[in-house]
C-alpha cells in the first residue's frame, strides 16, 4: 500500500508502523561476488517473497524486480546453511546492576541491521529464579523484534525446580545453551558445586554449558583492595580483576567440564591467560567454543575488563589459527547517566559496552584487511561457526526450495568510521569512538526486505522471528563413546583383582 518512494519512508529508529519497510516481492542482486564459508563465485542472487530462489550468473528475471547492483562487492547471503551475520552474545533490555540496558529489542536490532548482523542470540535472565518466567518475560520484550533472534538462558541459582525447568527450556522452548557466572559475587555468581550440577544437567539434555570465567571471590577481594588503597575511579575496575583471575576460572571451568565430559563454551575471552588454557584444552581434543572481543576500547567498564595492549594481538592470532572460533560482542549498553551511577565507586558502574553494530566492520578491518583471515574465514567466524555450535546449521526443515533471504552487500573498497553521533544504538557514547577502517556494509536485506541502504534504516518492528535451537549439536559427537570407554577402564582393574583372589 506504499508508493515506491514511500517504501523508503523515513522510518528510522522508533518507527512503529508495522506495514512499513521495502516490501517489493522480487529482488535481483546483480554481479556480486557471492561468498560462503567454503567457496565464492560471481553470481546474481534472485529473491522472491523473502526467499532466495536462485544463485547463478546472468539470471533472467521479469521487469518488475527491484535491482541492486553489487559489481565489485561481496554478497553474503543467508543460504540454507547460515543466516547472515550472527552475533552469539548480546544483552538487550536486560535488568542488571540496578538499572536496565538502554538498547531494547528494537533499537539494538536496528543497530545490528545497520551493521550487517541479521540474527543474534540474547541471554534470558530468570525472574525470581524461574526460567519459565524469565523466558516469558523475554518473549514479551522481543515482540518488537525487527530481525531473527534466539535465546541462551542464564543459570543464577540451583535447586530441583531450576533443574526441571532446564528440561522444559530444551525440550519445549528451543533453548540449547545455559550460561553460568563464575563472577558477580552476591548476584549472578554460583559456586563449583552448582557449576558441576549444572554441567551434568546440560550434558544429559544435550545443551551447551557456557561460562563467564572470572574468579568471583578473588574479584571481590581485589575490589576491596582497590577501595582500601583509595582507588575508587573506573581504573579500579580492571585493576581489581587482573587477567590471572580470568585464566584461573577458565582453567577451572575447562577441567570441571572435562571431569563431567561435556562440551564447554567460554564466553568473552579477554586475555592471553584464558586463551592459553583454551589452546591447551583444544590440543587434547577437548571441545571448547569461544566468543572473543575486539579490543579497541579503553574507556568503558565491562567484565572481563579490556586488557592492556598485547592481549588483543594474541587473541587475533588465536582467532586466525582456529584456537578461538567465533566473534561475539556482548553488546550491553548503558548511557552516560547510567554509567555515572559509579562516579565515586567503580563497583557501581553498570558493566557493559556496545558492539552489535560495529562487529562486522571491525572484524573485517582487523582480520581480513590485515591479512589475518580470508573472506571465507570471515564468514565462518562471524556466522557459520555460530550456526554450527548452536545447531541451526543447516536449518531444521530447510531442505525446501529456498531459504530466508537475509543478505548483506559489502563493499571492500569503501570505508567506515565509528561515532556515537552516527551510530544507531540509543546510547550516547561508543567504545570504538573515532575508529576508522576499510570496508562497508552498504545494503542489508532481511526476510527479503531491504532494511539498510544509502545509510538509511527502514526496519519493521514485529517482523523478527524466534529461532528454535535444537539440542545435541556436533559438539556432543563422541561423548557417549568416551563415557563408555571411561566406564570400561574403571571396571578393568577390579576384574583383575577379583581373579587373583
Ligand atoms: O560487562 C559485561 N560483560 N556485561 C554483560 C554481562 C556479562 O557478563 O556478559
Ligand atoms: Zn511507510
Ligand atoms: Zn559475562
Ligand atoms: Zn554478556
Amino acid at each position: 500500500s506504499h508508493s515506491q518512494s514511500d517504501q523508503f519512508c523515513d522510518a528510522g529508529i522508533g518507527y512503529s508502523e508495522s506495514t512499513c519497510g521495502i516490501s517489493s516481492s522480487k529482488l535481483l542482486i546483480k554481479g556480486g561476488t557471492v561468498v560462503n564459508a567454503h567457496h565464492q563465485q560471481i553470481a546474481d542472487v534472485y529473491v522472491e517473497d523473502g526467499i532466495i530462489v536462485a544463485v547463478q550468473p546472468n539470471i533472467k528475471v521479469p521487469d518488475d524486480v527491484t535491482l541492486l547492483d553489487a559489481a565489485g562487492k561481496y554478497v553474503m547471503p543467508g543460504d540454507e546453511n547460515r543466516k547472515g551475520g550472527i552475533d552469539p552474545h548480546t544483552h538487550l533490555a536486560m535488568e542488571f546492576m540496578g538499572t536496565e540496558t538502554i538498547d531494547d529489542y528494537f533499537s539494538g536490532q536496528a543497530a545490528a541491521l545497520a551493521g550487517g548482523t541479521t540474527m543474534h542470540i540474547d541471554f534470558v535472565i530468570p525472574v525470581n529464579g524461574s526460567l519459565v518466567a524469565g523466558f516469558e518475560a523475554y518473549k514479551k520484550k522481543a515482540k518488537k523484534s525487527c530481525m531473527d533472534y534466539g535465546f541462551h538462558m542464564a543459570i543464577t541459582k540451583w535447586d530441583e525446580s531450576v533443574s526441571r525447568e532446564m528440561e522444559i527450556m530444551v525440550k519445549e522452548k528451543g533453548i540449547n545453551s545455559f550460561k553460568f557466572f563464575m563472577a558477580y559475587k552476591g548476584s549472578l555468581m554460583i559456586n563449583d558445586e552448582l557449576l558441576l550440577q549444572g554441567f551434568e544437567r546440560c550434558k544429559s539434555l544435550g545443551a551447551l554449558a557456557m561460562v563467564h570465567a572470572e574468579n568471583g571471590d578473588a574479584v571481590f577481594e581485589g575490589q576491596k583492595r582497590m577501595i582500601e588503597l583509595g582507588i575508587t575511579g573506573p581504573e579500579g575496575h580492571a585493576l581489581s580483576r587482573p587477567a590471572v583471575l580470568e585464566g584461573e576460572a577458565t582453567a577451572r571451568a575447562i577441567r570441571l567440564a572435562k571431569f563431567v565430559n561435556t562440551p564447554l563454551y567460554v564466553v568473552h575471552v579477554m586475555s592471553i591467560d584464558a586463551m592459553d588454557e583454551i589452546a591447551k584444552a583444544r590440543k587434547s581434543d577437548f571441545l571448547t567454543g569461544i566468543t572473543f572481543f575486539m579490543l579497541q576500547g579503553r574507556r568503558y567498564v565491562m567484565s572481563p575488563p579490556i586488557r592492556e595492549a598485547g592481549h588483543d594481538k594474541a587473541l587475533q592470532a588465536a582467532l586466525s589459527t582456529g584456537v578461538l572460533q567465533l566473534v561475539g560482542t556482548d553488546h550491553c549498553v548503558f548511557n552516560s547517566t547510567q554509567k555515572a551511577f559509579g562516579i565515586d565507586d567503580f563497583r557501581k558502574i553498570p558493566n557493559g559496552v556496545n558492539g552489535i553494530e560495529e562487529r562486522m566492520h571491525l572484524v573485517w578491518d582487523t582480520m581480513v584487511e590485515s591479512g589475518q583471515i580470508s573472506v571465507s574465514g570471515y564468514v565462518r567466524i562471524t556466522s557459520t561457526e555460530c550456526a554450527r555450535i548452536f545447531n541451526i546449521y543447516p536449518r531444521k526443515g530447510a531442505i525446501l526450495a529456498g531459504s530466508d533471504a537475509d543478505i548483506i552487500i559489502f563493499n571492500p573498497n569503501s570505508s567506515f568510521e565509528i561515532s556515537a553521533s552516527s551510530h544507531h544504538s540509543r546510547t550516547d557514547t561508543n567504545v570504538y569512538e573515532g575508529r576508522k577502517g576499510k570496508g562497508k556494509v552498504e545494503v542489508t536485506i532481511v526476510g527479503g526486505r531491504v532494511v539498510w541502504k544509502d545509510d538509511e534504516l527502514r526496519v519493521v518492528p514485529g517482523s523478527g522471528k524466534y529461532i528454535d535451537m535444537p539440542p545435541f549439536s556436533y559438539l556432543f559427537n563422541g561423548i557417549d563413546k568416551a563415557d563408555a570407554m571411561y566406564r570400561t577402564s574403571l571396571k578393568a582393574p577390579v576384574k583383575r583383582f577379583k581373579s587373583k583372589s
